[in-house]
Order: structure tokens, then sequence, then C-alpha cells
């Protein structure tokens, strides 16, 4: 055998493995028909997802990150609504609110009386701000629906808008694939270094089902500082679900990245094309499709 011959036998090996890894996923995909297949998918054991913490993190948690209550409150001083868990914080948070009247919650008040000596809390628009945002969580909370969540446990701590699918989506026999640019300047959570950052992701259907997305190529460019980046995941729901959806349970590829992004400058994306930047990784993600108007966020564990 010559040295090719091996590589040959070594890469189809690889493959192999890759599709008996994946069969239970694609076989499913291609045997149900797009709007039903949810249902096949069989989540992963962890909690699944409320739609009151949901709230809370693109709420009060947000606003507890951006007015810099977390100098603080992230871990310093108690209670530790803005600390870097989100689970840690919420139940803190969840202690000083009754959802059946949130108005008379402490943090409203909290939010603007000079109690920390610095401005974060004497901006005179936070009372109605915060009251504003605990009233939404309170909702969310009792409506008390569970909403489609991620099958991993938990929502990752920074996450993007919701951006719609690619009206036109090539097969990946093909080569090619379309693009989906994320706006890392609208995190939930405003990280500095990012204010001009861009995450792009290309996007195929797996086949001429077109009952799975490959999702590949995630890449970050525009970044003004190293970023230290941990978990990535691609959230999946359909456009009336709560924010963020479902993570597949094959589209889990990503969640144990551990990198560092070096500043990477592209003064003009390319319109149409995929940026052209080494990935942030190679292996691709599969997420079931849901319907003709899915709409993918991006999740991050870890941004510094
Ligand atoms: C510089 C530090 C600092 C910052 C910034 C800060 N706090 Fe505090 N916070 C404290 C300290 C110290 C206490 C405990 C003493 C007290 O109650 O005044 C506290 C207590 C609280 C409490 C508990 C009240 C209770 O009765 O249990 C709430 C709620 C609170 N802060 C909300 C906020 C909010 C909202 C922000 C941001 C808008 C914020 N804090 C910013 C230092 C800070």
């Amino acid at each position: 055998m010559t040295a090719k011959q091996f590589f040959n036998g070594l890469l189809i090996g690889a493959v192999a493995i890759l599709n008996w890894g994946c069969s239970g996923g694609f076989q499913s995909a291609s045997s149900s028909n797009a709007l039903s297949a949810l249902s096949s998918v069989t989540p992963k054991t962890g909690p699944s997802v409320n739609a009151g913490l949901a709230k809370f993190q693109s709420g009060l948690y947000a606003f507890a990150q951006t007015a810099n209550c977390s100098q603080c409150h992230a871990a310093a001083v108690s209670p530790t609504f803005a600390a870097a868990d989100v689970n840690t914080a919420y139940n803190s948070a969840k202690a000083l609110v009754s959802m059946t009247s949130p108005d008379a919650s402490v943090f409203i008040a909290y939010s603007g009386n000079g109690h920390c000596g610095v401005a974060s809390c004497q901006a005179a628009t936070n009372p109605a701000n915060v009251q504003a945002l605990l009233e939404a969580w309170a909702t969310a909370e009792t409506t008390g629906s569970t909403t489609t969540g991620p099958t991993t446990g938990t929502v990752a701590r920074y996450l993007t808008q919701a951006q719609t699918v690619p009206a036109t989506i090539p097969l990946s026999t093909s080569g090619s694939s379309a693009i989906m640019r994320f706006d890392l300047s609208r995190l939930n959570i405003a990280v500095p270094s990012l204010a001009a950052a861009t995450l792009e992701i290309e996007i195929q259907y797996f086949d001429a089902n077109k009952s799975e997305y490959r999702i590949l190529k995630p890449k970050l460019v525009n970044n003004t500082a190293a970023i230290n980046l941990q978990g990535i995941h691609v959230y999946l729901k359909t456009i009336s679900q709560t924010t963020p959806g479902l993570e597949d349970i094959n589209g889990v590829a990503w969640d144990t990245a551990n990198l560092t992004v070096p500043i990477t400058k592209v003064t003009t994306l390319p319109a149409t094309t995929p940026i052209n930047v080494t990935p942030l990784e190679t292996t691709a993600d599969a997420v079931q499709v849901q319907s003709s108007t899915d709409q993918i966020t991006i999740g991050f564990d870890t941004l510094n």
C-alpha cells in the first residue's frame, strides 16, 4: 500500500465514523417533514429553559450589565443579581421580586437612589426602566410557559439578535453555501471590543429533503481586541417562538469551543460571498428545519 492509499483508507474510516455518529439525526431528518422535525429530536437531559429566565436575562440582567450594577453586584456585594453565571443571578434577583406585584420590588428604588455612591444607581431614568423590565419579567413568569429552549441546560450568557434564515439555501452537495451575519454590537450584553464586530456563519441544507440545516464556518471579524471565546451555541426557533429557541441535539459541535480570536480586521465585508478568513471551527453543526421562517440566534458562554 502506498502512503496515499493508506491515507485514503484513514479518511474513509473517519468519514464512516462521522456518519455512524450522526446517523440517528440524519435518518430522522430525512424521514420526517420539516414542520414535524422538532418532535423527532430527542432532547438532551437537562432543565428546559423557562420563559422567566429568558426574560430576566434579556431584561433586568442585561440592564444590570449596561448600567454597571455588575461593578458591585456581580460578586462583591449581595444580592448578586448581576453574577457572571446567569442562573445564580436569576435566583438572587428572583428573591427580591414578587411576580404578582413586581412594582413593589426594592429594585425599582435602588436603581436610582444613589445607594452605590457612583453614577450607576443615580440615573433619573433608571427606576422607570427597571419597573418596565420587572413587569415584563413577571408576565413571563406568571404566564408560566416553558419555551422550547436549548436542550443543553442553560441559555448562553451572550446572545445575538435572532435572524431569519436566507430565502435561498444551497444543498451541501453543491459545495456552496448561503451566509448569515450577526451584528455583535447588538448582543444582549455589550462587549466593548465587539462594538464593530460581525459573526458570520455559512448555511446549507444537508440534502434534498431540506429537513436539516448544516451550519458551518463561524467567523468573527472586526474585533478591536483579542477575544477569549468559549462555547458557541446555535439556537433555532420559528418566527413566533420566544428567543432563543432550540439547540438541536445534533447541533452541539461548537458547545465546547474555547478559543482566542485575534484582532481580525476586514475593512469591507464581501456582499454575497463568505468572508475570507480562517473559521473558528472546522466541524459543521446540524440543526433540524422547523419552518420556512426559521430564525437563528447565536449564543456564547464567554466573551472577554
Ligand atoms: C459601587 C457598588 C454598587 C453599585 C454599582 C450598585 N450597588 Fe446596589 N448595593 C450596594 C451595596 C453596598 C448594597 C448593600 C447596602 C445597601 O442596601 O445600601 C447594595 C444593595 C442593593 C440592593 C439590595 C436592597 C435590599 O433591600 O436588599 C439592590 C436591589 C441593589 N443594590 C440594586 C442595585 C442596582 C439595580 C444597581 C445598578 C443600577 C446597583 N445596585 C448598583 C452597592 C452597589
